[in-house]
């Protein structure tokens, strides 16, 4: 294994929190904070906030993302955004399949790859999230699971589109809940992730791979997390609301 075949991201996700405004003040707090990193910086914004986001990311090493895209490239899709629609915007990434989407708005391994390709297609790089319910761990099926929705989700997706594509290892029991996964734990998964990376494009094409762990990370537990081997940067939801606790992130992810 080698990581410096690949680049660390530390990609805030904001979800439904703040506004325009509140999304200008926060990004000219985090911008001097995270003015040295050594990895990729990235905040996820709602729709209404990429503007400002953009706006006030100019000239700095912030890039800006969205939280979803619609698989359609145009169309009656009321309420939907197309990736065309966020590329003009100034948006450089989008989060597609996160286990919130997958629970509460009917997101499914099929959607999840064709916004996968709509996105990569329009030239934006996807940040694909994948894991196992506490429930499914249980059972045993940790391994299984994520190597089926990895490989899912890159269905059709060539070689050269999977250089527009870093995966996020979120154990749906670590997200929001305060219960971080263990960095073993965190490792393992990616590895899974990368197996089936792997299995599907060789292993040379994988280990070129961004993979993030995404769950409950934070100030003090990034260290151990971002320090294993498989785990290339964070997914980071709570933590990234705050100037102060994410640019200790974006450092630990510096190293
Ligand atoms: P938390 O960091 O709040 O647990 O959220 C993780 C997440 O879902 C990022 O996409």
């Amino acid at each position: 294994m080698n990581k410096a075949k690949r680049a660390a991201i530390i990609a805030g996700n904001w979800k439904m929190n703040k506004t325009p405004s509140e999304t200008t003040a926060l990004i000219n707090e985090m911008k001097p904070l995270v003015a040295d990193a050594d990895c990729k910086v990235v905040l996820c914004v709602p729709f209404v906030d990429i503007a400002a986001a953009v706006d006030a990311a100019k000239g700095s090493n912030i890039e800006i993302g969205a939280e979803n895209v619609h698989f359609k490239e145009s169309g009656a899709y009321t309420g939907e955004i197309s990736a065309k629609m966020l590329v003009e915007s100034g948006v450089k990434y989008v989060v597609v399949g996160h286990s919130e989407r997958r629970q509460y708005f009917g997101e499914t391994d099929q959607t999840v790859n064709l916004r996968t390709l709509a996105a990569v297609n329009a030239g934006l790089t996807a940040i694909v999230c994948v894991g196992e319910t506490l429930e499914q761990r249980e059972l045993g099926y940790t391994e299984t699971l994520l190597k089926y929705q990895t490989k899912m989700a890159l269905t059709n997706i060539t070689k050269e589109q999977l250089k527009n594509i870093v995966i996020a290892y979120e154990p749906v029991w670590a997200i929001g809940t305060g219960v971080t996964a263990t960095a073993e734990q965190a490792d393992e998964g990616n590895g899974y992730v990368r197996a089936a990376i792997a299995e599907a494009y060789g292993e040379d094409v994988a280990e070129t791979v961004t993979i993030q762990y995404g769950g409950s990370m934070n100030a003090k537990n990034c260290d151990e997390l971002v320090a294993k081997v498989n785990v290339d940067g964070g997914l980071i939801g709570g933590a990234s609301l705050k100037a102060e606790d994410f640019s200790v992130i974006v450092k630990a992810a510096s190293k």
